[in-house]
């Protein structure tokens, strides 16, 4: 019968990524690239918290972000402080969207997931593996490494790898 099964309205899918992003690295580029497999429009979503000290300011944050997903159009880059699952809903997102990488890091996302669960039970939190080859990379492990001129240049983007450089050297120009 005509009109009997109307086609569902589409409805637009939309994530939040949020994280320090200090800095963003190759692995977290891979999240939003799988993810926009998932979902239509991913918002990157930088941590403002002003407890932790970090590298890179939000501005900074922000903009070696922008400058690192340019080719995504379906990605918006934004900086939030609050709390997660109120930005979520204020941007009509309906997901969380995390990387998980070794076990060592699911005791972590456990807590938090359940948590965002506990706040706001429409927010469903979607974990994506970390690529194989993203597996050891993260933001601390990459300053490390960059303070001391190790190369990482194929774990970051290239502008990171440049601004890495730039800011550890003006550090030890001050010094
Ligand atoms: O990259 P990170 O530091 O692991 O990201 C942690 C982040 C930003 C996802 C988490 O600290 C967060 O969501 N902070 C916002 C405050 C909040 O909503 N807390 C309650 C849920 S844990």
């Amino acid at each position: 019968m005509p009109g009997l099964y109307r086609k569902a309205e589409p409805m637009q899918r939309t994530a939040i990524y949020p994280g320090s992003f200090d800095p963003v690295t190759n692995g977290h580029i891979d999240i939003v690239r799988r993810g926009l497999k998932l979902f239509d429009r991913i918002i990157v979503t930088i941590l403002h918290n002003p407890a932790k000290q970090t590298l890179f300011s939000v501005d900074e944050r922000l903009e070696l972000m922008e400058l690192s997903l340019k080719k995504y159009p379906d990605v918006e880059v934004a900086a939030f402080d609050g709390l997660l699952v109120d930005y979520a809903v204020k941007r009509n997102a309906h997901a969380i969207l995390r990387g998980m990488r070794a076990v060592s890091d699911f005791e972590l996302e456990f807590q938090m997931s359940l948590m965002n669960r506990r706040l706001n039970r429409e927010i469903q939190t979607v974990f994506l593996m970390t690529g194989l080859q993203w597996i050891f990379t993260s933001s601390s492990i990459i300053k490390e490494a960059a303070r001391f001129g190790g190369d990482i240049s194929r774990m970051v983007p290239q502008v990171v790898n440049q601004r890495l450089k730039e800011k550890f050297a003006a550090m030890r120009e001050s010094d």
